[in-house]
């Protein structure tokens, strides 16, 4: 395995987009930010330098690194911010991961700028599952937001209701075409008729889950979340805030201009073209008059639950002796946590914009995440958790109720209670966790993302999960591994995994409204007893808090 070198400079950059230019915080200047390629087991240095005038934290979003969460990112969970002016050198440590990944800032809403894809091939002598593409195109779904982000994000936790929304979405940096000012920078992707080409897939917007689709093509999916999947073919894909997907496009049509496009989905959003949707262009090479009426793909309506929860459902391991499956059977530890939205009282002298003069909150299990003022990770480390965090997050909702019922919820429990309180998991444990989404205040898609570990995915539905009916139907022979798994709306998921990796690891929503809401919890695992199964001593170079 090799070990790769990377700088990463944090600096503001002029951009221009939709008419108008302004400052945008990047990594080396650039919008998406750098692509890091590696390969299985490689490991990975980027020095991070702080030349912006605001805090940062880098995450390495999928990537487990076995025993040392010391780089993995996200802010007050296993580090302090690096400062303006300060450096933090990352060491990445790749495992089992091979496909795509990506990196991003994990300190309030950076991420929106500061992000890229992280590229892992096969190990050197080892190939694809399926044959070699003739070429690999990045298609990282981003947003531009007319506003400075650190002003969009100061607005949305001052006024407690929903957060503005972008100007653009973008496909690598690009609003396209149907934008004005954005015709000639229209992303466009060039190819030979009858080639494959490998689409490595991230959706990096803030706050939304995506569709995307080719006109006249389909698409094959071959991998998520850095883990390989069974081949399928869909017109249509449906991508969560966090997720990554490689796949497969044959350029097997007439040669001619093809629109690709995605489309965000929340319930505010219209399905008409609007700043919700971004198109690129496929270009077959060689000599045609492309025609002059480009149609635009199909894509189904913003918030087609059925849509989006059938994709999702589609995605199987791909289970064979070169990449086998390890999904636990016998459990140990189960947990079963609802996903909320609720309401708090606003702040005295405040107004707030959520229902009922109240602003709106997040919880799991009834408990709204706060951030601590200090890391997690060095306060469990060096032994001193009193005052940073309690272990007493529930393993079950402190009440139950019919969660997705359109009305006659349980209304105390629209209001939480706020703390930092983790899970605590012994080294190896193997663990059931049923994410159950609610309609308490509004019931939604949730994506909820582990770091340190990947997870089997091995159920789903709509409506209250019931374990003597529900966990009959899991699929233990081919569950799809994954990070980040969207939760449908008005239903539940379950996944399994194993607690083998030592340290403290951040489970959020990817939605950025609802992690900033609080809708997020830590897991520690404990050490084992063996020298090898315990967390590795922390840089020298930590960021102080
Ligand atoms: Cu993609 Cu906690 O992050
Ligand atoms: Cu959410």
């Amino acid at each position: 395995a090799a070990l790769l070198q990377y700088t990463f400079v944090v600096q503001e950059t002029n951009y221009t987009r939709l008419c108008t230019s302004k400052n945008i915080l990047t990594v080396n200047g650039e919008f998406p930010g750098p692509t890091i390629t590696a390969r299985r087991g490689d490991t990975v240095i980027v020095d991070v330098i702080n030349r912006g005038d605001h805090n940062i934290t880098i995450h390495w979003h999928g990537i487990k690194q076995p025993r040392y969460p010391w780089s993995d990112g996200p802010e007050f969970v296993t580090q302090c911010p690096i400062q303006p002016g300060a450096n933090f050198s990352q060491r990445v440590l790749l495992s089992d991961e091979e496909g795509t990944l990506w990196w991003h800032a994990h300190s309030d809403w950076s991420r929106a700028t500061i992000h890229g894809l992280f590229v892992i091939l096969p190990r050197l002598g080892t190939t694809y599952p399926f044959p070699q593409p003739d070429g690999e195109v990045p298609v990282v779904l981003g947003e531009w937001w007319q506003n400075d982000i650190q002003t969009v994000f100061e607005e949305f936790m001052d006024g407690g209701g929903d957060p503005a929304n972008s100007d653009a979405l973008t496909i690598n940096g690009q609003p396209g075409d149907l934008y004005n000012c954005s015709a000639s920078t229209t992303t466009k992707i060039n190819v030979d008729q009858g080639k494959t080409y490998l689409l490595r897939m991230v959706n990096a917007a803030m706050n939304n889950l995506a569709f995307f689709a080719v006109a006249n093509h389909h698409l094959t999916v071959v991998g998520t979340d850095g883990a390989y999947t069974k081949p399928f073919n869909s017109t249509v894909i449906t991508i969560s805030p966090g997720q990554t997907l490689d796949l497969l496009l044959h350029a097997n049509q007439p040669p001619n201009h093809y629109y690709m496009a995605a489309k965000l989905f929340s319930g505010q959003r219209s399905a008409a073209f609007d700043n919700t949707t971004t198109t690129a262009i496929l270009r077959y090479t060689g000599n045609f008059t492309p025609s002059t009426s480009t149609p635009l793909p199909f894509l189904p309506p913003f918030n087609d639950r059925n849509a989006s929860a059938n994709f999702t459902g589609s995605l199987r391991s791909l289970a064979t002796a070169e990449h086998p499956i390890d999904v636990p059977l016998k459990i140990k530890r189960t947990l079963l946590f609802t996903l909320s939205i609720n309401t708090l009282p606003c702040a005295v002298n405040a107004t707030c914009d959520g229902p009922s003069g109240r602003r709106l909150s997040a919880s799991i299990n009834n408990i709204t995440f706060a951030m601590p003022r200090t890391s997690v990770l060095g306060a469990y480390y060096r032994g001193i958790n009193n005052g940073v965090y309690g272990d007493d997050f529930p393993d079950v909702p402190p009440l139950r109720f019919n969660y997705t019922a359109a009305s006659g919820l349980n209304r105390s429990l629209q209001t939480p209670e706020v703390g930092t309180e983790v899970t605590m998991l012994k080294h190896n444990e193997t663990v059931e966790l049923v994410f159950q989404g609610t309609n308490l205040v509004a019931g939604i898609d949730h994506p909820m993302h582990l770091h340190g570990h990947s997870f089997y995915v091995v159920g789903w539905g709509f409506g209250n999960f019931k374990r003597s009916r529900d966990s009959l139907n899991y699929n233990l022979v081919d569950p799809p591994l994954m990070q980040t798994i969207a939760v449908p709306q008005n239903g539940w998921t379950a996944i399994r995994f194993k607690a083998d990796n030592p340290g403290v690891w951040f489970m959020h929503c990817h939605l950025e409204r609802h992690v900033s809401w609080g809708m997020g919890m830590v897991f520690i695992v404990r050490n084992g007893k063996s020298a090898d199964a315990r967390v590795l001593p922390p840089p020298p170079d930590m960021p102080p808090c």
